[in-house]
């Protein structure tokens, strides 16, 4: 890591063994949290938190302070001059040229990554939208490895709202890096995210297993869960496991379970009214008496609503106020590598190099999806290209680099073809034999055939034969 450059906005900025070292330096900040008073001293940092926040801006602002450093807020976007119309670049950009490091919570997906790309100091992700929140996921790590004494191969169950929850974003990629094994426990109708299941087994090996293999005895220690695994209907309701033996891993037992809340300020209508409907399982003593929740560390980024149960605080198994107070030292030790501050040695660990993937060169039109990507919102929109990264050929998806949802366009051309040559400006099916030609540093998407009409592109005979539908 190269701290005096470095930021943290997704959990992938960080690698394995920087996020080791991390931990070891978190463990003598909290053992001698009085010493490192002065570490920062003269160095401040913008707290921006412009979405609702108890621990995650309580617990750096303490950090900082813990530091000696000292620290500037606005947490309402009202009182800034986003409210005026500023974009998050501007913004990014005056506030780096005051502090020496920024952190920032904002409900836009991606607006972390603005922030970071403008302000010329290290920036910390406090959570962007539903999208990642990285420095929970570290609380959360610190805290299985202080109980668990590893990660690897563990068995982690992670229960409740993975469609909105940004730290079950941030938490799978983590796990995954570390070689847990991750059971998903969704509420019905909140799944983990397609392109995250995508991601996860393109780009960290995961092997997924349908619950359908489930023998008896594990079906009745989660007889809770059948209802929620075995409908045929959600074929992406699955266990990640390394080993596709799942039985034998279940009857082995969990290892935690990682429980949230449902994200209902993320909902959209329809999920606000089904959430009317059957109530998902609350997590308490009796939903855990059986013996393989007997070591399952109870865990909750917190704030709790009404699914996880006000007895279990009492229960040793229960780890999320923990959690919660770990907060402090961990952040410290981030605020202290990220500002140079610590050397974080490099380490042996660091094997996984990240896949390079090739960037989407040209602008035709195609934009992010994703209507709480930054990239798509007005203030953002005058300075803001869409930008993907090509993910996947068959069936071709972009990736767009702030959100990370996927686009699969349906029409493609060739820059190369028609490059000064209209009469061949011509456009293809996405899935034709024609576009697994075109080169990456050629490749022109369309999402919809009027977008490739207005930049001058014409149907090949095979989409206008069959417009909707290819021939290959
Ligand atoms: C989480 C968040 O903001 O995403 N809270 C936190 O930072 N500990 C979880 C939540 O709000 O449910």
């Amino acid at each position: 890591m190269s701290p005096h450059s470095k930021s943290l906005v997704t959990i992938d900025d960080l690698s394995h063994g920087e996020i080791d070292a991390l931990f070891s330096l978190a463990q003598v900040m909290s053992d001698s949290l009085d010493e490192q008073f002065g570490l920062c001293r003269g160095k401040i940092m913008a707290s921006l938190f412009f979405e609702p926040s108890t621990r995650t801006r309580l617990s750096f602002e303490t950090a900082m302070h813990r530091l000696g450093g000292s620290v500037i807020t606005a947490s309402d976007i009202g009182a800034t001059s986003l409210a005026k119309g500023e974009s998050i670049s501007d913004m990014a950009r005056v506030i780096g040229s005051y502090v020496d490091i920024i952190v920032i919570r904002h409900p836009w997906e991606g607006a972390a990554k603005v922030v970071a790309d403008y302000a010329g100091v290290p920036v910390i992700n406090a959570g962007d939208g539903g999208h990642q929140h990285p420095t929970q996921t570290l609380c959360d790590l610190y805290t299985i490895k202080k109980e668990k004494g590893t990660i690897q191969g563990l068995k982690i169950a992670l229960w409740g709202d993975l469609k909105y929850g940004r730290t079950i974003h941030s938490l799978i990629f983590a796990l995954a890096k570390f070689g847990a094994n991750i059971l998903f426990c969704p509420s019905p109708g909140l799944e983990v995210p397609e392109h995250i299941i995508k991601k996860l087994t393109a780009e960290y090996g995961g092997k997924m297993a349908k619950y359908a293999t489930l023998n008896q005895s594990v079906k009745n220690a989660f007889s809770f869960l059948d209802a929620v695994y075995l409908t045929p209907s959600s074929p992406h309701q699955l266990a990640m496991m390394s080993d596709l033996n799942i039985q034998f891993e279940l009857e082995s037992g969990v290892d935690a379970l990682y429980v949230t809340r449902p994200q209902k300020e993320r909902f959209t209508a329809g999920e606000e009214s089904r959430e009317q409907g059957d109530p998902f399982p609350v997590v308490d003593k009796k939903l855990l008496r059986d013996k393989a929740f007997r070591k399952t560390l109870v865990m909750h980024p917190l704030p709790r609503v009404d699914e996880l149960a006000y007895e279990m605080d009492a229960d040793p198994r229960s780890k999320y106020f923990e959690q919660a107070a770990h907060g402090v030292p961990v952040r410290m030790a981030l605020i202290a590598m990220l500002l140079g501050v610590k050397e974080v040695p490099p380490s042996p660990d660091d094997i996984t190099p990240a896949l390079d993937y090739p960037r989407y060169e040209h602008d035709s039109g195609a934009r992010c999806a994703n209507p709480r990507c930054v990239s798509v919102q007005k203030t953002e929109l005058k300075y803001l290209k869409p930008d993907f990264i090509i993910v996947n050929r068959e069936p071709l998806t972009l990736r767009c680099v702030y959100c990370e949802h996927g686009v699969e366009p349906k029409y493609v051309a060739s820059a190369e073809w028609h490059e000064g040559k209209t009469a061949t400006k011509i456009y293809h099916h996405a899935d034709s034999r024609w576009a697994r030609k075109i080169r990456p540093e050629n490749l022109i998407v369309f999402s919809s055939e009027d977008e490739a009409g207005a930049k001058g592109f014409k149907p090949s005979h095979d989409v206008l034969e069959h417009p909707s539908k290819s021939h290959h």
